[in-house]
């Protein structure tokens, strides 16, 4: 008898949800997809698309809901490069499908919380507080007198977090800040040093693999004071066992302490010179074309395929999720000067190159191009491979020196 075909629902579908939905295809699923967009570019490659909101939990629970009573079963909920843990959990408690408590996803959207929960837990985070107003923040500030990051309580991609060095940038940073927060919550943190890594990890029951692992690269940090922005990454790691290990290990038993007992938990970490430390992890697969294509090309490891197994109610093997083989990624990001674009130049001269894996923009001709601020003022992208980590930075380098984001001032 043949087997009936089982039904994902993919929240949110971006352009960097493709991969994902072509794997889930791949593996024989029918793929719906929600989002508030009917013209998002992954409701053209889905069998089906349902329009609601991602950041709208009820609406995406009711959407599935219809879905699942008027259209078809749904077997498994799963977002992939999309920000919204709380609307796929909601989604699986409401279906009863796999999924990570609803109250996990909520600890990891609000930082002070999961700041919180983590310490209590004696995970290594950074000291932190709450602040109220820009006065509070200047007491902070001449008590402790380091360098500290204020950031939204509740925001992502780096939108209103903000370096702060002394007292007469309290009251900027507040208000900024506060801009980007939608509970208008603000915390400061002391700013940790150290290599910044971006972990990526699947935890089941009673093991845990993570098969992302990648140096973030923060070289431009002045040039985009006060914010902080990342200028891509690049694997493998210059970390080596043992401080790779207790790194991984730390983002896993973070994991944990929000609530994760299986599912994916994406990790921002710092070795700090005490040791590892959480800036923050999400239960949820990476942005950034990190889950759906660096992991697999440096490590071999299909991490999605993993995750919309586990979203299933299956358990990937030990050797599905483990690194068999080790090809160096890069990523690099396009930062033209402000102003209006007039052409993207010298594209052409990348077509068949085979190390250059990937390249996109965000920005075309016409657009206007602002001071970045966050990492929505990225103008594009591009992901090149190397027989060492060296060759693919370079690499990378290369192709955003020649292509150029042409723009002229305002
Ligand atoms: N306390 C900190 N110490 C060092 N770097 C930090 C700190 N807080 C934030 N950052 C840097 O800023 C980035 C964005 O902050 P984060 O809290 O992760 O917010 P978002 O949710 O916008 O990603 C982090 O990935 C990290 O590189
Ligand atoms: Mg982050």
């Amino acid at each position: 008898m043949k087997k009936e075909t089982r039904t994902i629902l993919i929240v949110g579908a971006g352009v960097e949800t493709i991969p994902g939905i072509r794997r889930a295809k791949e593996m024989g699923l029918y793929v719906v997809v929600s989002d508030m967009n009917p013209n998002s570019p992954g409701c053209a490659i889905a069998d089906k698309s349902i329009v609601a909101s991602t950041y709208d939990v009820l609406a995406t629970v009711e959407a599935a809901k219809d879905f699942f009573k008027n259209e078809r079963p749904i077997d498994g909920v799963i977002s992939v490069a999309t920000d919204v843990p709380v609307a796929v959990a909601s989604v699986a408690a409401e279906l009863g499908l796999v999924g990570i408590p609803v109250e996990a996803a909520r600890i990891a959207s609000n930082k002070v919380l999961m700041m919180q929960v983590l310490s209590d837990a004696g995970i290594p985070v950074p000291w932190y507080s709450v602040v109220n107003s820009a006065e509070d923040l200047k007491d902070i500030e001449r008590q402790r007198c380091c360098d500290c990051v204020v950031k939204p309580v509740d925001s992502r991609g780096s939108r209103g977090v903000v370096m702060l060095s002394s007292l007469e940038e309290c009251e900027f940073s507040y208000n900024y800040a506060l801009q980007f927060s939608p509970s208008k919550q603000v915390m400061v943190e002391e700013y940790v040093e150290g290599p910044q890594i971006s972990t990526e990890s699947l935890l089941l029951k009673d093991v845990a693999y993570t098969p992302g692992f990648s140096d973030r690269n923060y070289k431009d940090f002045k040039r985009f004071s006060p914010h902080i922005i990342e200028d891509g990454g690049q694997q493998p790691s210059f970390l080596f066992d043992p401080d790779r290990q207790a790194v991984a290990d730390l983002a896993v038993r973070a994991g944990r302490a929000i609530g994760v007992e299986t599912g994916i938990i994406k990790g921002d970490m710092v070795l700090s010179a005490q040791g590892p430390k959480v800036i923050e992890i999400a239960p949820r697969l990476s942005g950034g074309w990190f889950c759906t294509d660096q992991i697999p090309l440096a490590t071999g490891v299909d991490l999605i395929g993993a995750a919309l197994r586990v979203a299933l109610g299956e358990t990937p093997s030990a050797q599905e999720l483990t690194n068999n083989k080790t090809t160096a990624v890069a990523i690099r990001y396009f930062f033209p000067a402000p102003g209006k674009v007039v052409a993207i130049n010298n594209l052409s001269e990348f077509d068949n190159t085979e190390w250059v894996h990937r390249i996109g923009f965000f920005v075309k001709v016409g657009d206007i191009v602002g001071e970045v601020s966050d990492h929505t003022g990225r103008s594009g992208y591009v992901i090149t491979t190397g027989r060492t980590r060296q060759e693919a930075v370079s690499r990378a380098d290369e192709v955003v020196k020649v292509v150029k984001v042409v723009t002229t001032a305002l």
